[in-house]
């Protein structure tokens, strides 16, 4: 294997070839421009392409490595010494820098394990067999006809949605369609999105960030007041209503009803994110899509993001027909559809009823997994209790008042145990009440106990139960 480097030395220079070549290599390193772990040409090969003896090279090489920039390992040459990755400063949850934890109960984690990986490879490659060399074309920008068909059809067999495969629209997940959406509310003159407080803090970004001003509304038990809701003059806005995020409040059939009358009677428009609708895990039957109630009104969308992986980047809308055309001019101003391989392959699992045997797999795991969590919470932070229903990939777990959400916070991640509080997804932290966000799919069934009684020994400064941490 020959590695290439772009390392140079200077003849004119006084200063000696072995010095130069140390000194670049530092300083490359140094800059961050050379990674840990890089491999480097072998003595032999950086010699040649420098212009210079390799016994040069050799000495350069011997030096770093003393000095504990390089590391040579038998084998596989030499390498930019790993231990040089300096740990990322914990800057707690800010996006994107995460402090190392051995335990991660961050709530928006549904890990690439649970992925159903022999049949979406048997669905890709019955997909790429069946494609025609037109469908690798630029795709429909609502998505390929197949799938718009199936999901249609799935939509409304799995939630209820009364949609047709033309009011259908397939996304680069629920955070594009959120996107789509503000953009063609805003043109035509809606300047302002009610939003549940609390909600995904990122969503609440997206929306600012295309010009329309969020508008918090308190949620309770039932979900979204709706008369606080009325009261703000809003014409849209955004609910979770199978699932509350992150409370997990259901909205209750009252409200339901009272949330599409104000949508008829005042022309809003709702958006309604199911972002974990295949994942009920209640014993009872799941609340079909409010969409139902008012397919006029209401914007329905779902995701693959908790049900399969967010990396897929892959989500859907059901819209009423005169707003998917709005939606898709809007889409033909600032990209060229989704992946058409993704899109048959995920027709052909829906299609063969793969999906929904992932989905009830998926909906047993999480049950156990949740099971366990409650008995960790009840056992090992007391006056705690999780509240709405049980749904999807996390808890919310409401703290007595006395706790000091923050500080909670901060010492769990000192027991190296990552998990958000509450108030980091209200839109007026200071007022509400101190909780924590779990999600119980990155860390293994075993590791719930054990992470919750790390919570417990944070929560309350004395080890709250003694004995191991074992869910039963
Ligand atoms: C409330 C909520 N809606 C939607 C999504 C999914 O968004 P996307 O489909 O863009 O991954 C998430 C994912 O974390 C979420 O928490």
């Amino acid at each position: 294997m020959s590695w290439h480097a772009l390392i140079e030395v200077s003849r004119e220079s006084e200063e000696p070839l072995t010095a130069q070549i140390e000194g670049r290599i530092r300083e490359e390193i140094s800059a961050g421009v050379l990674h840990p772990g890089t491999r480097l040409p072998s003595s032999r090969q950086l010699a040649e392409d420098v212009g210079v003896s390799r016994s040069v090279v050799v000495e350069a090489y011997g030096r770093l490595i003393a000095e504990g920039y390089l590391e040579a390992v038998r084998g596989s040459g030499t390498r930019v010494a790993h231990h040089l990755s300096a740990p990322a400063l914990p800057t707690l949850l800010d996006d994107g820098l995460v402090p190392p934890a051995r335990w991660d109960l961050r709530p928006e984690l549904p890990r690439g394990a649970g992925f159903p990986h022999r049949e979406w490879l048997a669905c890709y490659q019955r997909a790429l067999q069946a494609v025609d060399p037109g469908d690798l074309g630029y795709p429909p920008l609502s998505g390929a006809d197949g799938l718009r068909e199936e999901l249609a059809r799935y939509l409304g067999r799995a939630r209820g949605v009364l949609t047709t495969a033309g009011q259908v629209m397939v996304v680069s997940g629920f955070a594009q369609a959120l996107g789509l959406l503000c953009t063609v509310l805003s043109a035509s003159g809606i300047d302002r999105i009610a939003m549940e407080d609390p909600c995904h803090h990122r969503q609440r970004q997206f929306i600012g960030e295309v010009g329309v001003r969020p508008v918090p509304v308190p949620v309770d038990d039932e979900g979204i007041d709706v008369e606080a809701l009325a009261a703000t003059g809003v014409r849209a806005v955004l609910v979770t209503p199978a699932h509350q995020f992150p409370t997990g409040a259901t909205l209750s059939p009252a409200r339901r009803e009272a949330l599409v009358r104000w949508a008829r009677d005042t022309g809003a428009w709702v958006i309604e994110d199911d972002y974990d609708g295949d994942l009920w895990l209640e014993p009872g039957a799941r609340p079909p899509a409010l969409q139902r109630l008012a397919p006029d009104r209401v914007v329905y969308g779902g995701t693959a993001s908790k049900s399969l992986a967010p990396g897929l980047r892959f989500g859907w809308l059901a819209a009423p027909a005169g707003l998917l055309a709005a939606l898709e001019r809007t889409r033909s101003h600032r990209d060229l559809g989704s992946d058409v391989l993704t899109q048959l392959a995920f027709a052909e699992l829906l299609r063969c009823g793969h999906f929904d045997r992932h989905l009830r797999a998926r909906r047993d795991h999480y049950r156990r997994r949740r099971a366990c969590l409650e008995q960790a919470v009840h056992r090992f932070l007391p006056g705690a209790r999780i509240t709405g229903s049980a749904a999807g990939l996390h808890a919310y777990v409401r703290l007595p008042h006395r706790v000091d959400e923050a500080a909670l916070v901060g010492r769990a991640l000192e027991r190296s145990v990552l998990v958000p509080g509450g108030r980091r997804y209200h839109a007026r932290p200071e007022g509400a009440a101190p909780a924590l966000v779990v999600g119980y799919t990155a860390v293994p069934r075993t590791g719930i106990a054990e992470a919750v009684r790390e919570l417990g020994a944070a929560y309350a400064p004395k080890p709250a139960a003694a004995g191991a941490a074992r869910c039963a």
